[in-house]
């Protein structure tokens, strides 16, 4: 039978990447935007409405059904405690509440390790001043910790460090960060919609940037 997902987040730039794939490899997505009409287009998507304002209630009548949520969505620092904080710990009680199991998160480069973030700090871009990325880091420790520690989800963690808009090259390095310190948007989209298909993924926390190692090849590695 079709895998059906459910994506949060759905007109982001990495979300928009992913559900194609996704589509790709034949799963139907269901895709929760804030504006749904801005969803990319496709007979295997339906766009639906969602805000992370939203109750635990209506996010989980939003999601019943499905075989598997990604959450992809981000405030970009304007509304971290509501959207990448609790907007995400919501949508995680949502899918316990409707029995799903997999949970797919994509986070950021070393979200769980505070003592790293001055490390992050070097390679951040320069418009980011340090109170914004730690307030940022601090809202994705919150939801990462929630995740693994107060949840039966069957988990896998994505920490990319930057995004870029490069060309993607379908190779990447997983749990080493000496190689890069960027990510290629369509690689992380990529290797977020292969983990589904990696049950050694779950309850995993998987450290990413571009790399040299085909993305089925790392994944199947872990
Ligand atoms: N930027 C980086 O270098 C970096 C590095 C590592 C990890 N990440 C993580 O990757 C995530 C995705 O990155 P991206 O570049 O794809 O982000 P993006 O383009 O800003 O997309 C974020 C998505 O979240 C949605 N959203 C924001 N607030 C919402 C709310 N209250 N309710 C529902 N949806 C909401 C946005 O919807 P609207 O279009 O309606 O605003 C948009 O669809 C980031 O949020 C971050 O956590 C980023």
């Amino acid at each position: 039978m079709t895998k059906k997902v459910f994506v949060v987040g759905s007109t982001g730039r990495v979300a928009t990447e992913l559900i194609k794939d996704l589509v790709k490899a034949d799963i139907d997505v269901k895709a929760g935007a804030r504006h749904p009409e801005r969803v990319v287009k496709n007979e295997h998507v339906e766009a639906v409405k969602i805000d992370l304002h939203d109750s635990v209630e209506n996010i989980a009548k939003l999601m019943q059904g499905m075989d598997a949520v990604y959450f992809v969505a981000g405030s970009r620092g304007r509304d971290l405690l509501q959207t990448d904080a609790m907007g995400a710990v919501k949508v995680m009680q949502a899918a316990e509440k409707d029995g799903i199991k997999r949970f797919i998160m994509l986070s950021s480069l070393y979200a769980l390790e505070p003592e790293k973030w001055e490390e992050v700090l070097s390679i951040i871009p320069s418009s980011e001043t340090r109170d914004e990325f730690t307030n940022y880091n601090i809202a994705k420790f919150f939801a990462d910790t929630y995740l693994v520690s107060n949840t039966n989800l069957d988990y896998t963690i994505l920490q990319p460090s930057n995004l870029s808009e490069e060309a993607g090259t379908g190779r990447i390095s997983i749990n080493d960060q000496r190689k890069s310190s960027s990510n290629p948007i369509a690689d992380v989209a990529q290797t977020l919609a292969d983990i589904l298909n990696y049950d050694n993924t779950i309850h995993q926390v998987i450290l990413m940037s571009s790399g040299d190692e085909p993305i089925d090849e790392a994944l199947a590695s872990i």
